[in-house]
């Protein structure tokens, strides 16, 4: 077992932003845009030898702001195919939001978006109920235009730190 020792000095840090792969730009760029408020940014379509490297095929990147972060959606050649299922990935992505009340405006929104049959969706499962445990820390699961899981939570600061 690995014992637990406080680093020497601690190095600070901070979410900058979160990548997220997809096979139709336009219909990621125009989803994330709507569903979260946020704006494009900026669109790149030349890379540096690391990030080729990294992300072969790649071909369009656009930075969408919003939600107290930077989403950077990108997309590859066609002939590229999807990673293997069992390569490591993060699972979800959870967003904190004020209020209890607000998981239910992000429900109605993602719903609303759903129903408008303006986005192409991978996954088309409905967001789940609004669960709050025993620390009545409310949450709320939804899946983005690619299929990938988002988390929106409430903690009471009753319940912050637990
Ligand atoms: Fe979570």
């Amino acid at each position: 077992m690995n014992a637990v020792r406080p680093p020497a000095e601690p190095l600070r840090a901070a979410l900058h932003h979160v990548a997220v792969e997809t096979a139709d730009l336009d219909n990621c760029v125009a989803w994330y845009t709507e569903f979260f408020g946020g704006t494009a940014a900026w669109t790149l379509d030349e890379f540096s030898d690391l990030t080729r490297s990294r992300l072969p095929g790649i071909v369009r990147l656009t930075e969408v702001v919003a939600a107290g972060t930077r989403f950077h959606l990108f997309t590859r050649s066609d002939d590229y195919t999807l990673p293997q299922p069992d390569v490591p990935q993060f699972q979800h992505l959870c967003l904190a939001v004020p209020s209890a009340a607000e998981l239910e405006q992000w429900r109605a929104r993602w719903q609303r978006l759903f129903a408008s049959g303006r986005f192409v969706f991978a996954r088309p499962d409905p967001p789940t109920e609004i669960v709050v445990d025993d620390d009545k820390v409310s949450s709320l699961y939804l899946y983005d235009v690619n299929g990938l899981e988002f988390e929106f939570t409430h903690v009471p600061a009753e319940a912050e730190g637990r």
